[in-house]
């Protein structure tokens, strides 16, 4: 396949996995948008990528957190040809439900759920029109059960599994894969920004290694992949207890 023309569009791109798959898809030739709200932290990344690469890099500052987001988002490159959307922007809140902010919440599920699926729908109909195109949604592991201390969190990521699932299917008679990625605990600014206090972050992968993962598993076709052996086990064990044993041992494991 000749990449030289290819774009991928990637969110959340000013930190942790995003930003690492940035340089990912730069190495592998891709042209960029790099989308987040913090534009100084973009244009470091862009003009380290320019040192080495001479791709073209589109930097677009953007509150995704916003109900009309996607439909700005797809307007500001109405005209480029997006090969690649990876919904990687998102955030989760710890905490229990009674104690988390009300309006971070809504902004939270408004990022992880609402803008994914816009920008999904949105870029997947020029997708279907060039028959061809790669959707890559990051979901987690925490999709896979119910999690008491970030109950919200994770169950906009079943959102996401679920929904990537469905149109993968849907999707791949037009020659559209969409690749559903399910990091565990990564070493990003997830935790800070969640208020997680673990030190299961501490000796977890980094944002390179998911980065470079989420390129192979795309680039393999694959609809659902769950990063690392140990989290691939637990997912599959989980299928065989009882969902109120799951919910308690996910409690378990947040505290
Ligand atoms: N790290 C983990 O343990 C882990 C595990 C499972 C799944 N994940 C998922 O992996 C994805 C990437 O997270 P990460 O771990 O790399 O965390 P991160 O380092 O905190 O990065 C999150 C990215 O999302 C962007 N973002 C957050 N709110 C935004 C908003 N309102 N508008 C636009 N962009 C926004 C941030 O950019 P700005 O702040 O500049 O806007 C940042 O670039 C998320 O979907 C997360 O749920 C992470």
């Amino acid at each position: 396949m000749n990449t030289a023309t290819r774009t991928a569009l990637i969110t959340g791109a000013s930190s942790g996995i995003g930003k690492e798959l940035a340089f990912v898809f730069a190495r592998n030739n891709y042209d960029l948008v790099l989308v987040a709200r913090r534009k100084e932290r973009l244009e470091e990344i862009k003009e380290t990528i320019k040192k080495e690469q001479s791709i073209s890099i589109e930097i677009i500052e953007m509150d995704l957190a916003n109900i009309d987001s996607a439909e700005k988002l797809y307007d500001e490159v109405a005209g480029r040809n997006i090969n690649v959307l990876i919904n990687n922007a998102g955030f989760g809140i710890y905490g229990d439900m009674n104690n988390i902010d009300i309006k971070s919440e809504e902004k939270m599920l408004i990022l992880n759920i609402i803008t994914l699926t816009i920008l999904t729908r949105l870029f997947a109909k020029n997708m279907i029109s060039n028959k061809q195109g790669n959707i890559v949604n990051i979901a987690s592991t925490a999709a896979f059960q119910a999690v008491p201390g970030m109950a919200s969190y994770a169950a906009s990521k079943a959102y996401v599994l679920n929904f990537s699932e469905a149109i993968a299917y849907e999707l791949k008679k037009f020659n559209i894969i969409v690749t559903t990625i399910c990091p565990g605990a990564t070493q990003t600014e997830f935790a800070d920004v969640a208020n997680i206090n673990s030190k299961v972050f501490n000796s977890a992968p980094t944002a390179k290694e998911l980065a470079e993962f989420t390129f192979r598993e795309m680039q393999k076709g694959k609809i659902t992949s769950i990063h690392g052996v140990t989290n691939s086990i637990m997912t599959f064990a989980s299928r065989f207890s009882p969902r109120k044993i799951n919910t308690s041992i996910a409690a378990r494991m947040m505290k």
